[in-house]
């Protein structure tokens, strides 16, 4: 998970709240809804070791942008610890988690039964230890899961089982109907504001320290990020760049500090990091990995470790994003044939896994590919079995550019395009069935095989 660096400043009610939501013996569900940088990861660190503290078992999982379209990647996370457990269920809950994880065949499980059979694996697990599963950056899990702990998540009263999310507020979720108790995390106060700014940048110059604390207005990461952008700059220079956003959200002003930054890097070095930010680096469910493949490991980028933007992760040595806003902003800020070289090394670099390899392949290539056509075709079959939702045709980079993934390009010369490709998923594993339409040879030889 990205670093968090220091003790935590002020937040006093909110560490009330999650004290008494990690002591209260029964279980339930609470969201933490704030703008990006407000400091919802840093109040789920401290709930994790609260409740650890306490002799809880704690399991985290974090929702990715490139991953937000695979079926269950974020349930793989939560489950995969708990796995010796699934022998213990009963042979209907098991055989629903085989199809799930496609370990057996089996028609696609209703998120009512999944969501039953995943309680039952929670309270199982919590029958010795009680047990806590954290959840951040929960607007980008995958559909099926968050639909999967949005249900599970409103029935947890009577277990030893908690949940907690964070979610951006500016960002639309999958949670947002799901009626869950919330907190709102706003910024911190004025006083905590001059706190965190002195403790991590102590000695600024008045001026400076001035015109931070009036852009950041009291979100952290603003606090600590402006510091170094307005002081490596001329006097009076940082602050008017930063003036001519006025209007601009926060988070797209940090994206701006992040995007100057990038942008002086090195080829081989920005290329890098968008390996690493397509493939999710950093986000913390390394062990959990749907599918159980390996993540990108971004290697020789200690030019970007320099000026900020990766940190080293203190156990595996390897390089992580400093913050989920950097990982965004670097795919945000790669042209289309940059973000699709990065894809094709990504597919090469995920060959055993069909459904990361199919999502990066397709949104490698721009014209024409029976190769392309055929992974895709196999995954939609391998994910709409497993989910009765298989993946969408599109990638964070396709996402963030407008430009679809492969399969709508790859069919672009067949029309008409049914409308529901382009739309929101399909309720059932339709996919297939409408690649047929539109790629009639080949998709149907492989889409049924
Ligand atoms: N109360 C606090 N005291 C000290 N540091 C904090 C505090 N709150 C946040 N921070 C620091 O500010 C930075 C941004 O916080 P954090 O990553 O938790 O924000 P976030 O709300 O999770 O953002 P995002 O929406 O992008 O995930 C982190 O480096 C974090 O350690
Ligand atoms: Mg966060």
């Amino acid at each position: 998970m990205e670093s968090l660096g220091g003790a935590m400043i002020g937040r006093e009610s909110e560490r009330e709240t999650l004290s008494a939501f990690v002591s209260d013996s029964g279980g339930q569900t609470l969201v933490l809804r704030g703008e990006t940088g407000v400091g919802k990861s840093a109040l789920l660190h401290h709930v994790a070791h609260l409740a650890t503290r306490e002799d809880h078992r704690v399991i985290r999982a974090a929702g990715v942008e490139a991953e937000s379209d695979l079926p269950f990647a974020g349930l793989h996370q939560f489950l995969y610890p708990l796995l010796s457990h699934i022998d213990r269920l009963d042979d209907a809950h098991r055989a629903t988690f085989g199809v799930v994880f496609g370990r057996s065949e089996g028609k696609p499980p209703s998120v009512m039964t999944l969501a039953i059979a995943v309680l039952d694996l929670l309270s199982l697990a919590a029958s010795q230890t009680n047990l806590l599963l954290v959840l951040d950056d929960g607007q980008w899990l995958d559909a099926s899961s968050a639909e999967v702990f949005g249900f599970a998540g409103r029935r947890l009263t009577g277990s030893s089982v908690k949940l907690v999310i964070a979610l951006r507020s500016e960002i639309p979720s999958r949670f947002d109907t799901a009626a869950l108790p919330e907190l709102h995390v706003p910024p911190l106060s004025e006083q905590d504001s001059e706190r965190l700014l002195d403790t991590h940048h102590p000695g600024l110059d008045p001026q400076i320290r001035r015109v931070v604390l009036d852009e950041a207005q009291g979100n952290p990461l603003a606090l600590l990020e402006l510091p170094p952008f307005l002081s490596g700059r001329k006097t009076g220079r940082g602050a008017e760049e930063l003036s001519g956003h006025q209007g601009v959200p926060l988070p797209r002003r940090l994206q701006h500090l992040y995007g100057t930054r990038i942008k002086d890097l090195s080829d081989s070095v920005r290329a890098e990091l968008l390996r690493g930010a397509l493939d999710g680096v950093g986000a913390g469910r390394e062990a959990g990995r749907a599918g159980g493949g390996t993540l990108y490991r971004m290697m020789d980028a200690d030019e970007a470790a320099f000026s900020g933007l990766l940190d080293i992760d203190p156990l595996s040595g390897d390089f992580v994003f400093r913050h989920p806003l950097v990982r965004s902003t670097v795919v945000q800020t790669a042209t289309p044939n940059e973000r699709r070289a990065a894809h094709a090394t990504l597919a090469r670099v995920h060959q055993g896994d069909i459904e990361r390899r199919a999502t990066h392949l397709a949104a490698s290539t721009v014209d024409p590919d029976d190769e392309v056509a055929a992974e895709w075709c196999r995954c939609a079959r391998a994910g709409g079995e497993r989910s009765g939702r298989p993946p969408e045709p599109r990638t964070v980079g396709d996402h963030a550019s407008g430009c679809g993934g492969l399969p709508r390009r790859r069919v672009e010369p067949v029309p008409p395009l049914p409308p529901a490709r382009r739309g929101p998923r399909a309720p059932d594993g339709g996919h297939v069935e409408r690649l047929d339409h539109a790629a009639p040879d080949h998709a149907r030889s492989i889409g049924r095989r």
